[in-house]
């Protein structure tokens, strides 16, 4: 299995305070840090009911800090952003397989800017829909929650997914995401993931460097 990665999703800090917030995550242990992006746009089946940050964000975070950047891009069209996010600084550009009927077109796209490249899929997506894409992309996300807001319910019954992508791919980057904390993340590791998205877990915690190093142990043991 490749090696853990925690990212603080940054839905969770204080926005006016986010370099401060992103600063104190590097220094408590974080690998990477997780941007979620939404537009708010409620149409056809991939709709995401809230407004989060967009490119300027991620300029201006990237003023601050080189730390890896991991852009959850929950948006309808996303092949409408990818030059404005390989411009403002993203590493990865993770885009939602139920957004787009051109995933090959999109991928190379991507790479072209310059990032590396995600693919997500929502709970209710059928995990063979990024079979034939995963020798393309750099790591598969699947959602544990239904996209949109951060603090909500781990759904295990999306482990099935993480154990057959697992089986099938042992090298690729394996990221989930949506209620990850202390008490799910023993189900998420031996079902495979090694990338760990957790906001509230880490940002609640009086200790976040203990949450993220304890995160990190588990996918390790
Ligand atoms: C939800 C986002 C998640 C969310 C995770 O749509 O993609 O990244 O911020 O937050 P927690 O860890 O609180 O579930
Ligand atoms: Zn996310």
């Amino acid at each position: 299995m490749p090696i853990a990665k925690i990212a603080p999703s940054m839905l969770s800090s204080d926005f006016a305070s986010l370099a401060a917030e992103a600063h104190r995550m590097i220094k408590n242990g974080a690998d990477w840090l997780h941007m979620d992006v939404m537009d708010g746009e409620e149409k056809l089946l991939h709709f995401v009911p809230n407004i989060t940050i967009g490119a300027p964000v991620i300029q201006s975070l990237r003023k601050h800090t080189n730390v890896f950047l991991d852009c959850h891009l929950m948006v309808s069209n996303p092949e409408k952003w990818v030059d404005d996010f390989a411009k403002a600084g993203a590493s990865l550009y993770c885009f939602h397989i139920e957004a787009t009927n051109e995933p090959e077109a999109l991928i190379e796209q991507i790479k072209k800017a310059g990032m590396k490249v995600g693919v997500a899929v929502k709970p209710k997506t059928p995990i063979e829909t990024v079979f034939p894409l995963v020798d393309k992309i750099d790591m598969c996300l699947v959602m544990t929650v239904e996209p949109g807001f951060g603090g909500q319910k781990f759904m295990p019954d999306c482990m099935p997914k993480v154990q057959s992508l697992r089986e099938n791919f042992p090298k690729l980057d394996i990221e989930v995401d949506g209620g990850l904390s202390l008490d799910t993340i023993d189900t998420a590791a031996q079902a495979g993931a090694n990338v760990i998205v957790a906001g509230t877990s880490v940002f609640k915690a009086e200790s976040p460097k203990d949450v993220i190093s304890t995160l990190r142990e588990k996918v390790e043991s």
